[in-house]
């Protein structure tokens, strides 16, 4: 088998472990394995790729690229080892903007080459040289956007700007006009090349990339960073043509077409259009309804809700973001444990976008060891609130707004919820009225089978363990009693 073989043979397998990866991570209970996977093609994918260019490079030159994997590598086991769980979004708004910034870098060396050298010493045949300019355009456009637009989002998220939303006169004409700009520009490019054309269209991709993600609220910045990975995919596909690398363009489609499924998955919970979010400034001027509107809240302490609890015959606990905000989920899945000892039915309903990251709350149920097959989907969950005698609420809050489902007028009208109302009895706990994500009041607040818990969610949670040993404390006294008496 000749070396090419061997590589081709290499890139078919590492592309196959890339799609197991993507199943496997679909799922958490096998989300370990879909690493694995990632990790295994990805070692191929570099080993081949190093075997394939040692054949026509230098030595130095290997040694180049060693060196500069090494150095790579040990500054990106630093960061994962360091980087807390809420600053994920911002690490991998980074990360897509080393990808777009790739792309362009790979463009510009693509252009220069054929430039330099012409195409006798490129592997381009002078009939394919317009669709190769098409490609190092589209390729410098991508990337650019994605370098820049990923660095705004990265700045927005580590809270080094300001996150509300960039508003110029006209800024949908600006993005619009921009996009026509770039189609005249390729058209022309493909005609007659020109290096002030790569310039402008270079300068032209980081203004718009950098514009359109700086018009965009903070709030948004999930389903962004999920449209930026995306874009990095394309990037990283267009690269792949550029420098004639089947491996990257099958990478980067997986990248970029799963990226663009997520962005849909994300808009469609949040009954959001994908426009609607680029068009960006979603819940700053959503109308604040008074309390005096729905009435009283009644408020509950944590002695009652324990007593609640342990004489209860069914739970489900809804989590959102204030469960991670309070990092209450080992309190979370302490009560959930005792509970379930008590004979009690706990399960958790999870909202596919509660929280801020895709999957956050499964990531941090799994983190605190909750078990995988009592964590439900809203899908999976919904129909059984009716039937269930006491729902908590923690730190969650548009995800269980029934004004979605009930008020046609209400902003998050049409948003999928998780109907949490139906149950018995729903205990809410959050450390004030305040309104969640999408700037909307709760009127399960004021219903008359619900009850606030008011304080930061993990205190409440331990205040709740505290009162429950108590009256395990108790109920185990007179046991011991009758031992000793017996
Ligand atoms: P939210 O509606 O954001 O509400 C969270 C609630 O947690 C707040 O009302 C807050 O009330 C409470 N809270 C904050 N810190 C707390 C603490 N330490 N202890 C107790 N409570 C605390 O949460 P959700 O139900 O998870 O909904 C998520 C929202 O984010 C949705 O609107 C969704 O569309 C949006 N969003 C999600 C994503 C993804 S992918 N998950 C992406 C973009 C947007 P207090 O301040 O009164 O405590």
């Amino acid at each position: 088998m000749t070396s090419m073989t061997a590589s081709h043979a290499a890139d078919l397998v590492a592309a196959l472990l890339f799609i197991l990866s993507l199943a496997g991570l679909s799922q958490h209970r096998t989300s370990r394995a879909g690493v694995v996977y990632g990790i295994a093609g990805m070692a191929l994918a570099l080993v081949a790729t190093i075997v394939v260019a040692s054949q026509s490079i230098t030595a130095g030159a290997i040694a180049l690229i060693l060196a500069a994997m090494a150095i790579g590598a040990v500054i990106g086991l630093w960061r994962a080892r360091s980087v807390e769980m809420t600053q994920m979004p911002e690490l991998i708004a980074v990360l897509h903007s080393f990808v777009g910034l790739a792309a362009v870098l790979v463009g510009w060396n693509s252009y220069l080459e054929v430039e330099s050298h012409g195409t006798a010493q490129t592997r381009i045949a002078a009939d394919l040289l317009g669709i190769h300019h098409a490609e190092v355009f589209i390729g410098i456009f991508i990337g650019a956007v994605t370098f820049t637009g990923s660095i705004v989002a990265f700045l927005k998220l580590s809270a080094r700007i300001n996150s509300r939303p960039l508003m110029l006169p006209g800024k949908n004409f600006l993005n619009l006009g921009a996009l026509a700009a770039f189609v005249g520009l390729t058209v022309w490019f493909t005609v007659s090349p020109s290096l002030p054309l790569m310039i402008v269209v270079t300068v032209l991709a980081l203004a718009l990339g950098w514009h359109l993600v700086a018009s965009i609220g903070g709030g948004d910045m999930p389903v962004v960073v999920s449209m930026l990975n995306s874009y990095s995919g394309w990037a990283a596909a267009a690269a792949g043509f550029l420098l004639d690398n089947n491996l990257l363009i099958v990478t980067g489609a997986l990248v970029g077409s799963s990226g663009a499924y997520l962005s849909y998955i994300m808009c469609k919970a949040m009954n959001r259009s994908f426009i609607s979010v680029i068009a960006g400034g979603f819940g700053i001027e959503a109308p604040s309804s008074t309390e005096e509107e729905y009435g009283e809240h009644r408020e509950v302490r944590a002695e009652e809700a324990a007593e609640l609890l342990a004489t209860a015959r069914s739970v489900i606990i809804t989590p959102g973001y204030g469960m991670a905000v309070a990092q209450a989920q080992h309190p979370v899945a302490e009560l959930t444990r005792q509970l379930r000892e008590r004979g009690v039915e706990v399960r958790f309903g999870v909202h596919p976008v509660a929280g801020r990251l895709p999957g956050h709350m499964n990531v941090l149920l799994a983190e605190a060891k909750v078990p995988y097959d009592i964590v439900l989907e809203m899908d999976e969950i919904n129909e059984d609130f009716a039937d269930t005698s006491v729902v908590l609420v923690i730190g969650a809050n548009d995800t269980v707004n029934p004004a979605a489902a009930e008020d046609p007028g209400s902003p998050i009208a049409g948003m999928p919820v998780l109907r949490v109302w139906e149950a018995e009895n729903v205990i809410v706990f959050k450390r004030s009225m305040a309104s969640g994500y999408a700037g909307v009041q709760n009127p399960l607040f004021f219903r008359e089978n619900s009850s606030m818990l008011f304080g930061d969610a993990k205190a409440s949670v331990d205040a709740i363990l505290l009162a429950l040993s108590g009256d395990g404390r108790q109920a185990a006294a007179p046991a011991a009693r009758q031992t000793v008496a017996g």
